[in-house]
């Protein structure tokens, strides 16, 4: 599971809860949650579900939405957020990983006070990021990237 996904829920939950991870890819985090007995959904255009449209959850009002690495591809980014507050319970956690404007590899457009500013635009509180360096090994890539790690509270 993503490293620091997994370090913001131990921080957060002291029990297993239910998830949404918007842009699941391969689907390893939502397996991941699973093992820990979290009730964990996943959707990704791979598996018919395009983010840039609505998307609400059976299983609406979760404790957490998470998203890695898929908000620097959508363009209505406040519609996306929209998505993750629809889906989420009062004071549900969101939990976004994405490439920080200063990312080589990736321009993003996204800054801390952008993303910040959305998020209190759409009704999210207790709103926090951090920028980070992380070297990507996986085969082929093998460069650093500028990570934006943004949680927040509906
Ligand atoms: C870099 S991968 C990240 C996958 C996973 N979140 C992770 O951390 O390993 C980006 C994913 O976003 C998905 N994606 C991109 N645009 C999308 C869209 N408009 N709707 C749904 N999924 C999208 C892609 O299909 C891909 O699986």
């Amino acid at each position: 599971m993503n490293q620091f996904l997994e370090k913001f829920i131990n921080s957060v939950f002291i029990r297993p809860g239910s998830a949404l991870d918007l842009g699941a890819g391969d689907f390893k985090d939502v397996k991941a949650l699973k093992k820990e007995c979290w009730f964990c959904e996943g959707v990704d255009l791979k598996t018919g579900a395009d983010l840039k449209k609505p998307y609400l959850s059976q299983n609406a009002s979760l404790d957490l939405v998470f998203s890695n690495y898929v908000f620097q591809f959508i363009k209505n980014k406040n519609q996306f957020l929209k998505t993750v507050s629809d889906n989420l319970k009062k004071d549900g956690w969101l939990f976004i990983h994405t490439f920080d404007d200063s990312d080589k590899a990736m321009k993003s457009g996204i800054s801390e006070e952008f993303i910040k500013q959305i998020l209190l635009d759409n009704g999210f509180k207790d709103i926090s990021t951090k920028v980070f360096d992380y070297f990507d090994d996986a085969p082929g890539h093998n460069h650093w990237h500028r990570i934006l790690e943004v949680t927040a509270q509906k």
